[in-house]
């Protein structure tokens, strides 16, 4: 019997591509290789499924190309990289990897908060430099985080964990913005008080993003809302790239209208504005919140789950869209 086809489109743990290989013919990409578009149309011919991360654009005319498609499995939880609307009207089924990564995730956006917070990376810069000459009572005197208000755009599952650290482990108040207000058993826990956006900016002397991108979504922290915030205040964004204008942020940190900005995703990358690279205030990761090594091995694992699942006629563990699944 033939086995079904899959391509694997960039690198990821051997063991991961060994356990594909038990149920598919699997081409992978080992030496890593970011496909353009049209490369990755054609490396998919043939191919019922797709195991992909969040690199890889997966859109109508991609979909139109592969008829043959069948699955299409991200290792990530984020999912705007993939036309989910066009997969469901094509029957292809689409899967993603919540939770596994939620903790992991909200570790990071709190250490990256507090980095902002406490100047850590424009510190050690400094010291690297060999610039430390002596101890003086400002040098690089930043704000507190413990006692302070965290403000949350977007509390979903990485956004409550962030919550919980601020809350329980750092005596934060925490104020959120989201479409919909928490039930009272989530936010009493945490003391946690739904505002409107405006007054999250206003309020919070830490701001912290970890809302989905959308159009909707798109530049929703613009110069209007860095104009709101305190200038003692921080902003953080493990979300999504897009999500801040990027050169209105860059403009805020180089003016002080803020004091400090923390980013692991950015518009355009790997490309990151510059602007961002030439202010000494903002700490720059790239894109690793969801980077342990057993995270990423639990995301890989997830999504080679759902794959097997997918083409093997089981229920796969996390889809996107159920409702192209027929009876299983
Ligand atoms: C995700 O899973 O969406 C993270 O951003 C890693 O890509």
């Amino acid at each position: 019997m033939t086995r079904p086809a899959v391509l694997v489109a960039r690198a990821v743990f051997p063991e991961v591509i060994a356990r594909l290989r038990e149920h598919f013919d699997v081409t992978d990409n080992p030496d890593d290789t970011v496909w353009s578009a049209a490369e990755l149309r054609a490396r998919l011919a043939g191919k019922a499924g797709a195991f992909i991360t969040g690199s890889e654009r997966i859109d109508a005319a991609l979909l139109d190309a592969n008829p043959q498609l069948k699955a299409v499995c991200t290792m990530t939880v984020g999912y705007n990289h993939i036309d989910v609307d066009a997969c469901t009207a094509r029957g292809v089924l689409v899967t993603y990897t919540p939770d596994v990564l939620t903790e992991t995730t909200a570790d990071f956006g709190f250490a990256l908060m507090m980095a902002a917070a406490r100047r850590m990376a424009e510190s050690e810069r400094f010291l690297r430099a060999g610039r430390w000459m002596k101890w003086s009572y400002d040098m690089f005197a930043g704000s507190d985080v413990h006692g302070a208000t965290l403000g949350i755009l977007g509390m979903g599952r990485i956004g409550q964990a962030i919550a919980r650290r601020g809350a329980l482990g750092f005596g934060m108040q925490v104020i959120y913005h989201n479409r919909s207000r928490l039930d009272a058993a989530v936010e009493q826990p945490l003391g946690a008080r739904w505002v409107d956006k405006d007054t999250l900016f206003r309020e919070a002397d830490h701001v912290v993003l970890v809302l989905p991108y959308s159009p909707a979504a798109h530049h929703i922290v613009g110069e209007r809302e860095l104009a709101l915030m305190k200038p003692t205040a921080t902003l953080t964004n493990v979300a999504r790239g897009g999500i801040v204008d990027d050169a209105a942020l860059a403009k805020a940190l180089a003016e002080r209208r803020i004091a400090a900005a923390a980013l692991d995703v950015f518009e355009g990358e790997p490309n990151v504005h510059p602007g961002l690279l030439e202010v000494p205030n903002v700490v720059l990761t790239p894109h690793i919140a969801s980077a342990t090594v057993a995270t990423r091995r639990a995301m890989a694992d997830l999504a080679a789950d759902n794959l097997i699942a997918a083409l093997t006629g089981a229920r796969p563990p996390t889809p996107i869209n159920p409702q192209v699944l027929g009876p299983r």
